[in-house]
């Protein structure tokens, strides 16, 4: 039996190699990049109606690329955000982010900041953004959270700490797809994929359309997942 899809988790990556095969400059690849996330979220909430969906637009490990990078990767997706702030507010979708959002551009947090709370009351359709996010430091996080309400411990189990991840009002993710080639998940909701079906598929970020979403969705529809029970 077809198991409900409720999030789709993405993984967005390939845009400086499709920056590269133009010799255009990297961020190009990650102009064009931004525009095709907010054409796939769109999509998948109109016509899949997928209640939540994932996009990881940020590692804890993407600091360690160039500043200028960085800080165009930030700019590009603040002037998104506020471009579709108000589309939010019309289709209803709940913006949430994951990671410490604080930790990035001012412009960006307050923005992030300004949708979510105007968002928060909304619970059909969720955009996720992974901003600064890696799993073994939201594990770590999650770890000295729990630890400092002492009277948990000794009977904790998954449902319990798993409050504590970032992800704690999002169900797990049913299909992780990720893009460019890279068969990896690159530090990316570790636990919550633990029964995740996984997709990849050699498309460039920037390539990958809404067929090709499509194509992703329909490739899921046919597994068969067993959740460790017998066929
Ligand atoms: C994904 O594309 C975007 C981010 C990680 C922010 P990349 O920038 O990783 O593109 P490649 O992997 O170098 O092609
Ligand atoms: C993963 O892509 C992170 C994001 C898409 C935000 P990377 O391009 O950073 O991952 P690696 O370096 O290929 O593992
Ligand atoms: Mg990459």
């Amino acid at each position: 039996m077809e198991t409900p899809l409720k999030h789709v988790a993405l993984i967005l990556d390939g845009n400086g190699r499709w920056a590269k095969q133009r010799h255009l400059p990297r961020s190009d690849g990650h102009k064009e990049g931004a525009k095709r996330a907010f054409e796939i979220a769109q999509h998948a909430f109109q016509h899949w109606h997928i209640p939540f969906l994932t996009f990881y637009a940020f590692s804890t490990e993407n600091w360690q690329r160039p500043k200028l990078e960085v800080s165009t990767i930030f700019r590009l997706l603040s002037m998104h955000l506020k471009k579709q702030r108000e589309n939010f507010v019309k289709e209803k979708i709940r913006l949430h982010t994951l990671g410490d959002i604080a930790q990035l551009s001012s412009n960006l947090y307050a923005t992030l900041m300004d949708i979510k709370q105007t968002t928060s009351q909304f619970t059909k359709y969720n955009l996720v953004l992974a901003l600064n996010y890696g799993a073994r430091e939201e594990v770590l996080r999650a770890i000295k959270l729990c630890t400092q309400v002492p009277s948990i411990i000794p009977s904790l189990d998954w449902n319990t700490f798993s409050r504590y991840l970032y992800t704690a009002d999002i169900p797990d993710p049913d299909l992780v797809i990720r893009t460019s080639g890279e068969i990896r998940l690159s530090n990316y909701l570790c636990l919550q994929s633990a029964y995740s079906e996984l997709y990849f598929t050699p498309t460039y970020w920037p390539d990958f359309n809404k067929e090709a979403f499509d194509l992703a969705i329909e490739n899921y529809k046919k597994r068969e997942r067993r959740f460790g029970n017998a066929e």
